[in-house]
């Protein structure tokens, strides 16, 4: 039986066709946008910059015939940038020379997949949809990484109930390991007390060397915890992981778009696929009567999702218990497994292995 196609099979097909005239895919030439795959039916967007129509129709026949024949696709959308997007529009640019590989990319041999979760602003859960996807994923049988590379406020060692100091090995980190899941956070480097000033620059070598340093192995995948906000460094971040996509958690109210926009906004420039935008703290069940209440404007993930054309992964509901076995060190996924919480965050941990392959 033919094997599901996934959006990290469609990106590397693609990553096979190489820019006409250059010694470079169209994929690190930052073309291919918004790639999605469910049940056979592949879509993307091609995010030209040239006007030279014959090099479009090119590279557009290629890009379909190419994933066409990839097995399990049924069929194939594509789509030019969405509305709004022409500005981030890549392609060689004039007098640039073809050159293959990406300078500066750290490589991660035993990872599998690597994502990002990241948000326009802080606390707006991105640490509690980390801990607790991890552990989902970690109870479907993945082998999971999680990476707090939120240094201005670690709370994986917190939310993982994790205290002491990893060990060292020669010039390698050990990872720390907790509820099956690998971690490395400067919250296990930097006494608790102890405040750091992180200016770009420095943001951007401290979490190279969490991803560099670290005795990884064997992951299915990586989760990071981004940092908060998506400044320069965070831009330099995800051009130096080879990132297999990226998350972007927000919450429902109208206001939130904008922080979701900019954090789609983020990975595009850099050319990592968004896997999608999670809505955290989307309604409260009553622990009492079980009915679901709104607490704010409804549905401001769904449609910013439908408005940036990316996929909505889903909705987590707000709820005391999450942020209680937080707090204790136990993700609620752990916690309470037979939860309504828990079953909510499964949902979404299963949504993002089918769309990453895991
Ligand atoms: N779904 C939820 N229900 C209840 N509390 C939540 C939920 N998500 C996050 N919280 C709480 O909100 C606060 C901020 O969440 P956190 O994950 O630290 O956000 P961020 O990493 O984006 O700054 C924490 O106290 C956390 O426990
Ligand atoms: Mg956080």
């Amino acid at each position: 039986m033919a094997q599901e196609v996934n959006m990290r099979d469609v990106v590397d097909c693609l990553k096979q066709i190489m820019y006409p005239g250059f010694d470079r895919d169209i994929v690190s030439f930052g073309l291919v946008k918004n790639v999605q795959a469910s049940n056979g039916h592949v879509a993307f967007s091609l995010a030209f910059s040239t006007q030279d129509e014959s090099t479009r129709r090119q590279i557009t026949m290629t890009a379909k015939e190419a994933v066409e024949r990839m097995p399990g696709v049924q069929d194939v959308q594509i789509t030019g940038p969405p509305p709004g997007q022409s500005a981030t529009a890549q392609g060689p640019a004039a007098g640039q020379h073809g050159q293959a590989g990406q300078p500066g990319k750290i490589e991660l041999p035993g990872v599998k997949t690597i994502v990002a979760v990241a948000s326009g602003k802080g606390g707006v859960g991105k640490s509690t949809v980390s801990v607790n996807l991890s552990a989902a994923l970690a109870d479907a049988g993945a082998s999971v990484g999680l990476l707090d590379a939120d240094i201005y406020g670690p709370s994986i060692p917190t939310m993982m109930g994790v205290k002491d100091q990893p060990g060292v090995v020669g010039q390698k980190i050990l990872p720390m390991i907790a509820h099956d899941i690998k971690m490395m956070s400067f919250g296990f480097l930097i006494p608790e007390d102890q405040s750091v000033t992180w200016r770009g620059p420095m943001v951007h070598q401290a979490v190279q060397q969490l991803l560099r340093d670290v005795l990884w192995g064997e992951l299915d995948c990586l989760v990071i915890d981004m940092p908060p906000g998506t400044g320069d460094a965070h831009l330099t971040l995800t051009q130096s992981v080879p990132l297999t996509g990226g998350l972007v958690v927000t919450t429902p109210q109208d206001v939130a778009l904008i922080d979701a926009r900019r954090g789609v906004a983020m990975f595009q420039q850099v050319n990592v696929p968004i896997l999608g935008i999670i809505e955290n703290m989307s309604y409260f069940n009553c622990p009492h009567c079980g009915e679901r209440t709104d607490i704010f404007t409804t549905g401001g993930g769904r449609r910013a999702s439908e408005a940036l054309g990316v996929p909505f992964v889903g909705e987590l509901p707000l709820d005391p218990a999450v942020c209680l076995a937080g707090d204790q060190g136990t993700p609620i996924v752990r916690r309470d497994p037979e939860s309504q919480q828990t079953e909510a965050f499964r949902r979404v941990a299963e949504t993002l292995r089918t769309s990453i392959g895991v």
